[in-house]
């Protein structure tokens, strides 16, 4: 079967239109966060991946997928930045802390039968220290001037058309932590959990993927929705 899904959309632009879609790239290893400029004929060609069936793959999880979760897509810059903060910022929140506990702790019982769970413990903290100073960023600075934009209110503290410098220091931060996910997928072998683990090995490791789908979820919302859409409205109040 070869579906009607045209290989030339890029694959943020698919997991904008469906959400579920996610979960299909995510299980083949297709970025479609940081690098979801790619189009679906590109990001196969580079994995090697036959685009016919994965077309098909896409297909099939577009068929069954749920319409009970609401899509960013469709919610305004503001539902979007509160959605953002409420859901994947307290998620970090919750987990950023325990996972540098876990890590700290595994490296300095472990390292002897894995050497590079010292190196897992070093990404992981900076990782960790990375992300809370961008999220207090987006929810210091940048995302009350998107609520602003969003009520058509002047933007204080910014000049006009500025958004685009702090929307572009983000995306940068967004594609260091993205490139800090692929060490500790390489250092884990893709989050193996190693026949000797103990809990604690065992909670890291699946707390680390877990960690690694929410914040492709949480990028992809930022660069292709919420940031992309921004700019479109500063600049159409400029214009
Ligand atoms: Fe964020
Ligand atoms: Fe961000």
């Amino acid at each position: 079967m070869t579906t009607a899904i045209n290989p030339e959309a890029t694959l943020g632009q698919l997991v904008t239109e469906n959400p579920a879609l996610s979960r299909v790239f995510e299980a083949l290893g297709l970025d479609y966060c940081c690098g979801g400029g790619k189009t679906l004929a590109e990001a196969c060609h580079a994995h090697g991946l036959d685009p016919d069936a994965v077309r098909d793959e896409i297909a099939r999880v577009e068929a069954s997928s749920s319409e009970s979760q609401p899509n960013p897509a469709d919610m305004s810059l503001t539902e979007l930045a509160d959605h953002i903060e409420q859901t994947h910022h307290a998620y970090l929140r919750e987990v950023l802390s325990a996972l540098q506990t876990m890590s700290a702790k595994v490296a300095s019982a472990h390292a002897g039968k894995d050497p590079r769970l010292v190196e897992v413990d070093r990404v992981v903290r900076n990782l960790a220290h990375e992300l809370e100073s961008h999220t207090l960023k987006e929810e210091r600075i940048l995302f009350p001037a998107i609520r602003r934009l969003d009520a058509g209110q002047p933007l204080q503290g910014f000049t006009c058309g500025a958004l685009e410098n702090p929307i572009h220091v983000m995306e940068m931060e967004h594609d260091e932590a993205g490139q800090a996910l692929e060490r500790l997928r390489t250092l884990t072998d893709g989050y193996t959990i190693p026949d000797w683990a103990c809990n604690t090995c065992r909670g890291l490791l699946t707390e680390l993927e877990r960690l690694e789908k929410d914040l492709h979820l949480h990028i992809h919302k930022e660069n292709n929705i919420l940031f992309p859409r921004t700019l479109e409205r500063e600049s159409a109040g400029t214009n």
